[in-house]
Parts: structure tokens; sequence; C-alpha cells
């Protein structure tokens, strides 16, 4: 399924319009069904518009006590590594918002290892979920193509039987834990995140058919499948 692409024309432009994209769709899911269920992307690219929905207009258009925050994927390092995930989001926003503590569901990666982490995550969403699929999940894009902690040639990729898994990152010499395909893909809405220059060069090979297979490209999202990306990264 090919994306629809939201192109702007600066990173400012872009962490607005995605930020009012995520509220209206909190706003959507609250509206239907009383909760929204959002997976967020670690790395640098989303720490903006993380610090966006913190303020106003933002923070208050959502209702926090109806949101469940989920961790797309995790590095195996202390929650208050400079690695990790949870801590960008936790700094960038969780500790501005007025969200239950048991809302926030933090991939606890150094509580045992990856395997064992990974599996127990997968019971904890499958717990909160309740067999609902995800409302959003919100990804950025590796320059060699990974969505979460889904890298090139792993075995993460070919997991269909379970909603999280770990993985061995070679290039990195660490074990992630990151959600599957399965649940991405069954999500109803799905958002790749993607801006600056350094990433032109990804994009441009996807969007041209120059490289084929990379794991953003095996998404086959059954919902609304977006890319916001800035200029800059759309090559524009
Ligand atoms: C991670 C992320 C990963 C990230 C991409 C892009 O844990 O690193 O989940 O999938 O989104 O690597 O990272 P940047 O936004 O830092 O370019």
């Amino acid at each position: 399924m090919k994306p629809e692409q939201k192109i702007l024309a600066d990173s400012a432009s872009l962490i607005d319009a995605a930020a009012e994209h995520f509220v209206a769709a909190a706003r959507a899911a609250i509206a239907k069904r009383g909760v929204f269920h959002v997976a967020l992307a670690g790395g640098s690219t989303p720490k903006g518009l993380y610090q966006k929905l913190a303020t106003s207009p933002y923070m208050e258009q959502i209702d926090w006590a109806r949101v469940n925050l989920f961790f797309g994927d995790e590095r195996c390092v202390l929650p208050t590594h400079a690695d990790s995930n949870f801590k960008m989001v936790r700094e960038a926003m969780i500790d501005r918002l007025p969200i239950p503590h048991k809302n926030v569901h933090r991939m606890p990666t150094e509580e045992g290892v990856a395997p064992d982490v990974a599996i127990r995550y997968g019971r904890k969403m499958q717990e909160v979920l309740a067999d609902a699929p995800l409302d959003l999940v919100l990804l950025g894009l590796g320059s060699d193509g990974h969505i979460a902690s889904l890298f090139p040639e792993t075995a993460a990729l070919e997991v269909v039987d379970a909603m999280t898994t770990s993985v061995y990152v070679e290039k990195f010499d660490s074990w992630r834990v990151t959600m599957t395909y399965p649940v991405i893909n069954t999500a109803r809405q799905v958002i790749v995140f993607i801006a600056g220059q350094a990433k032109a060069d990804i994009v441009k090979d996807i969007t041209t058919g120059a490289v084929q297979g990379l794991p953003v490209q095996r998404l086959d999202p059954q919902g609304e499948y977006y890319w916001f990306m800035d200029a800059a990264a759309a090559g524009q």
C-alpha cells in the first residue's frame, strides 16, 4: 500500500501539521471509543513533535487520561541512558503531560534479556488493547530503510505471530525490543515521520523504486498510511 505523502515546507510546519494530525486522531478515537492507543517512535526526528504536543494549544485538546502511550521500540539500555527512547520521550513530552503513570507503557528493557522483555511487553499490550488495534503508530525512517527496530536482514522482519520481538542489531552491536509488522499493519493509522536533508537519499531511493524490499517498503498498513515529510527530506 502506498502512503499518502504530506510534504511541508520546513521542519516547523512539519511539526505543526503532524501535531494537528495527532490531536485529530486522538480526539476522534476518544470520541468514538473512549480511548486512544498510540505507539511512539524513538530516535531524534520526532522529538520536536513530542515537545509541541506538550505545549498549548495542542496539549489541552487531548484528554490524556484516556491515552495509552506505547513504544514502537526500545534500545536495551537503562531508561536514564542517553540512548533510551523512553528518556527522550519523557523529557520532550511525558513529564509535561497530565497523563496517569499507568497509561505510559515503557518497554522495560533493563528488566531482563531482550527476548523475555519482548514477550512480557507483548502480553502487556494484549492486556491493555484487549484485541483492539492500535489507533496510531508513529514511526521514524532510518537511512537504511528500517522502521522501529525492524532492521534489514534481521529475523525480526519475519515475525508474524507476535506483536513484539527482540533483535540483535549487528551494526550497533546491541539488542533491541521492537513491535512487529502484524501490530503495526493492523493499526488504524500509520505515520512515518521524516525530516531533514540526511533522509533525502533514502526517500528518493524508495519513492523512485531504485531500491526494493527495505523494511519500510514491507509495511502493508490496513488502515490510513501517511508519510509526513519536510521539503528537505522530500528532496524539494
Ligand atoms: C530508534 C527508532 C528508529 C528511528 C530511526 C530514525 O529506536 O532508533 O525507533 O526506528 O525512528 O532510526 O532515527 P532518527 O529519527 O534519529 O533519524
